[in-house]
């Protein structure tokens, strides 16, 4: 019966001897086992106490059990219940709820980081302003200007923390409105016009076909095409062209169907190989401190994945060092049903 069962499963007669294995637990740990003592196949003082506990108690109990192997740990919440005379152990993998609860600290630990920062200098510009700096106009002046600045930034980490939980949220709701792409892409190019000025940089909308429609959430859309254009205005080079491209519809066999390719193409310093795989974990930076200087968090490209998989897209990111980087979204053109 026991070998019917996915999970590894253990049964210790009343000799303490091991009565029953099936092809998980041989597979977790190892083979002839049966007429061994459990302690030789065991190993872990926590689990021996309690097999002894449960046999002498006749109550249940839940125990964890740790597997090494040279690549990582494996943890096993490990229910040990009698019956009869048996004592009958399973063993559920817990690794994928450990993974989780570690992507959550990690998460909030970086949050708070990020947050901590600004909220330190802020701190240290009112105790000046309060102090030493308190009669000195052209001071108060300079400090105010910079405590706006810090305080920006905080506010746009909240914004794309926000943005980026309801893009989660609703990441299996197909989009359903129209959108038109010209109209979109220009959109979101004069959004950044200030900024390109600024880092002296000439956006150019190159077009394929006059006007465009897909299935999708215009104001994701125009999140995606501004985050990427804002990453080639900031990562790009000064005096340079970013050229996006709208492509004419073709069938792409990413999308197993008809779809348009929209590309942001900059002549930056492009991207090593090893890090394009990661661009689009949160808070992933390349040049953490350079990204920091031009108001980056890192959670740009995070949303923008989980935008284009909403919209059933591919995210494609191609670089060379020295020359550029070339981000390309490939969206379906057609309903999907
Ligand atoms: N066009 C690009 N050229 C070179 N590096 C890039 C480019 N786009 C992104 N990167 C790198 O990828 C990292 C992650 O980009 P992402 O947009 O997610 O975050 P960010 O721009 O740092 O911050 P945010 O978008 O949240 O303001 C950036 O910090 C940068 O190092
Ligand atoms: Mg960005």
């Amino acid at each position: 019966m026991i070998a019917a069962i996915p999970l590894p499963v253990l049964v210790i007669g009343p000799d303490d001897r091991i009565r029953a294995t099936n092809p998980p637990l041989e597979r977790l740990l190892g083979t002839g086992l049966i007429g061994k003592h459990h302690i030789t196949a065991l190993r872990q003082p926590g689990i021996i106490d309690a097999i002894a506990a449960v046999r002498s108690t006749g109550i249940s109990a839940k125990v964890r059990f740790v597997t090494r192997d040279h690549e990582k740990d494996t943890f096993y919440q490990v229910v040990i219940a009698l019956s009869d005379a048996d004592v009958v152990l399973s063993f559920e993998d817990q690794s994928a709820a450990e993974d989780v609860g570690k992507m959550r600290r990690d998460f909030v630990a970086n949050v708070s980081h990020e947050l901590r920062t600004p909220l330190t200098a802020l701190l240290g510009f009112i105790e000046t302003l309060t102090g030493a700096a308190r009669d000195d106009p052209a001071a108060r002046a300079r400090f105010l200007g910079i405590m706006a600045h810090e305080a920006n930034r905080m506010t746009r980490l909240v914004n794309d923390l926000l943005s980026l939980s309801r893009v989660e949220e609703d990441e299996r709701v197909r989009p359903r409105e129209q959108v038109e792409l010209t109209g979109l892409l220009a959109a979101a190019i004069k959004g950044l016009e200030p900024q390109a000025a600024a880092a002296d940089v000439t956006v150019r909308l190159e077009t394929q076909v006059e006007h465009l429609s897909v299935p999708g959430d215009a104001g994701q859309l125009r999140q995606v095409f501004g985050n990427l254009i804002e990453n080639g205005i900031k990562y790009g080079a000064a005096g340079k062209e970013l050229v996006v491209t709208l492509h004419a519809p073709a069938h792409h066999l990413r999308l197993r169907g008809q779809g348009v390719q929209i590309s942001v193409a900059d002549q930056g310093d492009g991207i090593a190989p090893h890090h394009i795989a990661r661009l689009t974990e949160r808070f992933y930076r390349v040049d953490s401190h350079r990204s920091r200087e031009v108001g980056g968090t890192g959670l740009g490209l995070a949303i923008v994945k989980h935008i284009v998989n909403r919209h059933r897209g591919r995210l494609l990111i191609e670089s060379e060092l020295g020359k550029g980087t070339l981000v390309s979204v490939l969206l379906p053109v057609e309903s999907l049903s």
